[in-house]
């Protein structure tokens, strides 16, 4: 059976209860020129679009989306299984009875301060079903045959929740993949710029999210003053090399990182389960020669290496390689889990979400997950080779000169980072941050909480 109920006159004029946000977040490719320059699409199984345009300011500002409407010539309906949300262009959402009941937004249900689940699910009858179903000018009014439950949901949740069809795409961030050109004008921020305002830390975010980098200029040349800049964005990582680091080349935590040696470019904390989001690195002081730092952008490596080499790019994928840490005494870390392969991609949507390449901290690897050896390892040094090309190719890699004054901080989930040797006393400073931690930072200096919220 269905019912239906009677038709809604007024939601033509419906706006836009996110403010746009979910615009933002959600619009199509052929928004984005508009679109703030953090957030953009991917299709599935590849790394994200071409060199993208730099993004200009004050576009997180601009409204960009039309309304989501129901249609002023449809109804919604029910029935014994679902509602029935007609929108216009013909499409029809439809949403399980006890989905909706469960998804309840009122403050009974959802509590309005925590922004945590109220509802006991179990308590929802099996085979709930509504007594009436009302649109109206916020949303959705549901009253529930069970109990007389007053359910709304607003059409902006219902057009963003929609599972059947889905009708939007989840956001992923946008992405300018670079090489050695970057040099010419490196994404930059000021000290205190930063240090001033939230406005300033969105923009040095928003940086971070589309190159996986920024310097800082400006900065005091003191371990007090730079932490006080990782703070800007979120706390500290701690790890068995301490917090906030202030160290020189004394090999005190038997570690490269501690010595004077070339590192090759890497990423750091292969061997952890969730690795640093983060990295930032002040140089407080330097007397000597060598020294100088290289970046490589590894998401523009691994889609260099999907277009020329698939199978390449699959072994990248799929070998899980076993790292470790084990320097000091006290110390043998590996993911406690399981190991991870160099590229990790999102379950659902295919896009690339981490490279991980230490080459350095590998662990033996003796065990290939069933494959034959004979084929397996053959497999896996022709891909490291090949990837290991495309890291090392002088118009991959971005060389530059740490200063004091000038900071330097970059995603570790993207970006391989290394040095040449050097000579004489360098003291650096510096942190790690969680991914976690900053993505929550990037998205609230840019979007603002009342507009995030809507999303949940
Ligand atoms: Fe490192
Ligand atoms: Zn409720």
């Amino acid at each position: 059976m269905r019912r239906l109920l009677k038709p809604f006159q007024f939601l033509q004029a419906l706006r836009d209860p996110t403010g746009g946000l979910r615009s933002r977040l959600f619009s199509s490719l052929r928004k984005r020129p508009l679109l703030p320059a953090l957030l953009a699409l991917t299709r599935p199984g590849r790394p994200g679009p071409q060199t993208q345009q730099r993004a200009s300011s004050g576009v997180y500002a601009a409204k960009v989306d039309t309304p989501k409407t129901v249609s002023p010539h449809h109804q919604v309906s029910f029935d014994n299984r679902k509602v029935y949300v007609p929108w216009e262009k013909g499409v029809t959402s439809s949403f399980h009875n006890i989905w909706l009941r469960d998804s309840c937004q009122c403050e009974r249900c959802f509590h309005p301060v925590t922004k945590q689940r109220l509802l006991d699910t179990f308590a929802i009858p099996e085979h709930i079903r509504p007594e009436t179903v009302e649109a109206q000018a916020e949303g959705l009014h549901v009253v529930w045959a069970n109990d007389g439950h007053t359910s709304l949901y607003s059409w902006a949740w219902l057009h963003q929740h929609s599972y059947l069809p889905v009708l939007e795409k989840p956001a992923v961030v946008r992405r300018t993949y670079w090489g050695e050109e970057i040099a010419d004008e490196p994404p930059t921020v000021e000290y205190d710029a930063v240090m001033a305002g939230d406005a300033a830390v969105g923009d040095w975010t928003s940086k971070i999210s589309e190159f996986g980098f920024c310097f800082v200029s400006g900065v005091p040349v003191t371990p007090e003053a730079t932490q006080a800049l990782v703070e800007r964005i979120a706390f500290v990582r701690p790890t068995h090399y301490g917090g906030f680091w202030d160290f020189t080349s004394d090999m005190a935590k038997n570690d490269t990182a501690y010595s004077e040696d070339a590192l090759r470019p890497h990423t750091d904390g292969t061997y952890f389960t969730d690795p640093p989001g983060l990295q930032l690195l002040h140089l407080l002081h330097h007397e000597g020669s060598g020294g100088a730092s290289v970046l490589v952008d590894g998401f523009r490596a691994a889609r260099e290496l999907r277009e020329r080499d698939r199978d390449a790019y699959k072994t990248l994928s799929r070998v899980r390689i076993p790292a470790h840490s084990a320097g000091n005494d006290d110390v043998f870390v590996r993911p406690a889990a399981m190991p991870r392969p160099v590229l990790s991609h999102d379950d659902t949507t295919g896009e690339l979400i981490q490279v991980r390449w230490n080459n350095d901290d590998r662990s033996t690897m003796s065990r290939w997950g069933g494959r034959d050896p004979d084929v397996a390892i053959h497999q896996f040094y022709d891909a490291i080779r090949r990837w290991n090309g495309l890291l090392t190719r002088s118009d991959a890699q971005y060389w530059f000169r740490l200063q004091p004054g000038k900071a330097v901080i970059f995603n570790n989930w993207r970006l391989l980072h290394g040095r040449s040797n050097f000579t004489g006393s360098r003291r650096l400073c510096g942190a790690y941050i969680n991914m976690d931690d900053f993505v929550s930072r990037m998205l609230l200096t840019n979007f603002g909480r009342d507009r995030l919220l809507e999303q949940i």
